[in-house]
């Protein structure tokens, strides 16, 4: 649905941000729940961008990034989240209910974009916990089929729970009359860190040990043919991207396009 009507909020909106409706609120697990809102019919953005999320409940409302998870051809807007205890946004936001107001900044940014990698044959997705919100965006987006012979979307989670929702985005993906008939270039691996599932492991210590390579059989990366998207906690940032460096990759950005690209998955 979308919409240009201001909704009537206790504290004034804040000049240069949108107050959108949620329209609907899924809890996953005790840490982790996706919400949709109305989309601004002005909004523009890539596949892998975020926003500036906020709620109105100040006078200087707080605002913290979220990767915009639903795909740019959508005509709602969707969020995964985290919550954080005692977190100044999300101690909130997880309250939210279908009906109420949620605030958006205007302006969509991010490095997480077709634009920032070079052409390549394969694009490995790396994510961790809700660090696969870009990506549910990306892999509904028909650009990255384009661009990409073979995507491969891994997402590690501490448990089998909190892979739920990447497990109900490729499904919705492979019955969209859009997109579906690119199913058969997406990889999905997941695996958990704490608990027994099929594939056991940190994305890292899968990569050191070429375990993730013959799991999916395929060659090492190679810095000719392979591109790379990481989205994490700081460590996972920090360790994937020493091991993209490790096979040849560099880090590109919008103006220079390069072999691999990093965001932070934004919590609090
Ligand atoms: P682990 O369970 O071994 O800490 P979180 O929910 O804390 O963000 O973690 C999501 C996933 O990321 C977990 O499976 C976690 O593994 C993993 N992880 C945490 N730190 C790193 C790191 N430095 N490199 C790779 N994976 C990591």
């Amino acid at each position: 649905m979308m919409s240009n009507t201001m909704p009537q909020t206790e504290f004034p909106i804040p000049s240069g941000v949108f107050a959108q409706t949620v329209t609907l609120v899924r809890h996953y697990t005790d840490r982790l729940f996706k919400f949709r809102i109305t989309r601004p019919a002005s909004l523009r953005f890539r596949s892998g961008e975020f926003v500036m999320i906020g709620l109105p409940n100040a006078q200087k409302p707080v605002f913290r990034a979220y990767s915009v998870a639903s795909p740019s051809w959508d005509d709602e807007l969707e969020f995964y989240s985290i919550k954080v205890p005692d977190g100044p946004l999300t101690e909130h936001l997880q309250k939210i209910r279908a009906g109420d107001v949620v605030l958006m900044r205007k302006k969509p940014t991010g490095t997480l974009v077709n634009d920032a990698l070079l052409p390549g044959k394969r694009l490995y997705m790396f994510s961790t916990g809700t660090g696969i919100a870009p990506f549910a965006s990306l892999i509904r987006d028909p650009e990255t089929y384009e661009k990409f012979e073979q995507v491969i979307l891994t997402h590690t989670c501490r448990t089998r729970d909190e892979l739920t929702y990447g497990h109900e985005v490729v499904a919705t993906l492979r019955d969209d009359p859009l997109v579906g008939g690119f199913a058969a270039q997406l990889t999905h691996d997941c695996a958990t860190t704490r608990q027994d599932s099929p594939v056991r492991g940190r994305i890292t210590e899968r990569i050191a040990s070429g375990a993730l390579f013959s799991d999916l059989g395929v060659p090492p990366i190679d810095p000719q043919t392979d591109r790379a998207m990481i989205c994490g906690s700081m460590a996972m940032l920090r360790d994937t991207k020493k091991a993209m460096e490790g096979f040849g990759l560099r880090e590109g950005t919008n103006n220079r396009p390069a072999t691999f690209v990093v965001e932070r998955a934004f919590v609090g």
